[in-house]
């Protein structure tokens, strides 16, 4: 594929670049694409090779990650990180992570084409896991090259029963070698993420790209209830220990408790019930919980409180429980410094700056234990995100790709 030689044909070649990698799903009905999966390992030769005809040296790192480096003018010299993640969500749309990865590429080609270098390196990462679908673990790559990654996620199982550090080997990775994925401070400048906003607000003000304030913290729980199954015809409604109708209260306690507050959303975004018959009462649930807040002592206090909750539940129908707490990430800020020269971009381009902040999780929230961060969002159709409907423009495509080039151009390190 030729890449683009001016400006305005950045957009059409995002597009179609878009929708090849869309192409590497592990369903044929829909997007799929988790992290460790032979079409994991397609997306990342793809991008690998897209990387390698716009002038950067390819690696894959101990993680999955797979990085494209552009030499400064003075080789070794240290890096802007920029980038974001090449896993999906169940049903995804192709624009969630992958735009992240895809526009700085084309903005480093363009640089190439005009034999541009600067003093300091740039890095395109397409990160192995952000979503945290296969091992209910997110920011996996970004966690790895920030040095935050857990070693104990990796007896993680997967819904096949599959060992992540099993997942890991089948790949070509050796699972005792992902500390070396870490990166040095001194060798990173900075990270920076093109993202869709994933929400309304940029469509609401008519504006083609933001800028991001924060990333709102999350804490993710898995729940696991045990009742009795019995039959559905013999045992008298006082009888029973439904662990289904004990999970029902607990999705409307979290709704009602998340409801309190603006700034506090809470989702069960799965709910399994089993044996999972017609006439068999469930005698076992496991479901999920996704909590969110910009504000890390609303979410405390909304945990404890759902927590309280989960607790009175099943003890009052005599339903056994366990709490599983799978992920915790604090809110993370943008550094103003970060916010300002990618505010100038986006300025450059569309002609004022919206400041806002970010509901959805981000790579660039992991690399906040690295380096200072910041975020470049993208408009998309109705806030459509998780979703298969999920769509942005040509046009604001190229909106952030020119903005992104920018902000290459004019960077400086500051603190
Ligand atoms: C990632 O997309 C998340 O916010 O869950
Ligand atoms: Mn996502
Ligand atoms: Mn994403």
């Amino acid at each position: 594929m030729s890449f683009p030689s001016t400006a305005a044909e950045f957009g059409n070649h995002l597009m179609v670049q878009l929708d090849q990698l869309a192409a590497l799903s592990e369903s044929s009905e829909y997007l799929i694409r988790r992290c460790f999966t032979p079409e994991h390992r397609q997306a990342n030769e793809l991008v690998g090779r897209w990387m390698a005809e716009a002038g950067m040296t390819v690696r894959t790192d101990e993680i999955g990650n797979v990085i494209g480096r552009y030499e400064g003018l003075l080789p070794g010299a240290p890096a802007l990180l920029t980038g974001s993640h090449l896993d999906t969500v169940i049903d995804a749309g192709r624009f969630d992570g992958m735009l992240g990865v895809l526009t700085p590429i084309a903005c480093v080609n363009a640089l190439n084409q005009a034999d541009r270098r600067f003093d300091f390196a740039i890095e395109v990462i397409g990160f192995a896991d952000e979503e945290g679908v296969r091992f209910q673990s997110t920011y996996l790559g970004s966690r790895a090259i920030a040095g935050t990654f857990d070693p104990l996620l990796l007896e993680r199982v997967d819904a096949g029963g599959i060992r992540m550090d099993t997942a890991m080997r089948g790949f070509g990775l050796d699972p005792e070698r992902v500390g070396e994925a870490r990166r040095q401070r001194d060798e990173v400048l900075a990270f920076a993420e093109l993202h869709i906003e994933q929400g309304p607000v940029l469509e609401s003000e008519d504006l083609a790209l933001g800028i991001v304030t924060a990333i709102a913290g999350a804490t993710r729980l898995a729940v696991t209830l045990r009742g009795e199954a019995g039959h559905a015809g013999t045992v008298p409604m006082g009888l029973r220990r439904d662990a289904l109708a004990a999970g029902a209260e607990i999705v409307l306690a979290v709704e009602e408790r998340c409801r309190r507050g603006e700034k506090l959303v809470g989702t069960v975004g799965r709910l399994e019930a089993s044996p999972g018959a017609v006439n068999v009462i469930p005698g076992a649930v496991t479901l999920t919980l996704d909590l969110r807040s910009p504000e890390d002592a609303l979410r405390r206090a909304a945990l404890a409180d759902i927590k309280a909750a989960i607790a009175e539940i099943a003890t009052r129908r005599a339903i056994d429980v366990t709490v599983e707490q799978t992920h915790d990430a604090a809110s993370a800020p943008c550094a103003a410094w970060m916010q300002s020269q990618l505010g100038n971009a986006v300025e450059s381009v569309c002609g004022r700056v919206l400041s806002l902040p970010s509901g959805a999780g981000h790579d660039a929230a992991a690399m906040t234990a690295l380096t200072d961060v910041g975020m470049i969002f993208v408009r998309c159709k109705g806030g459509i995100s998780h979703n298969r409907a999920e769509s942005i423009t040509a046009v604001d495509a190229d909106a952030g790709a020119r903005a992104l080039l920018h902000f290459f151009r004019q960077f400086r390190m500051e603190s």
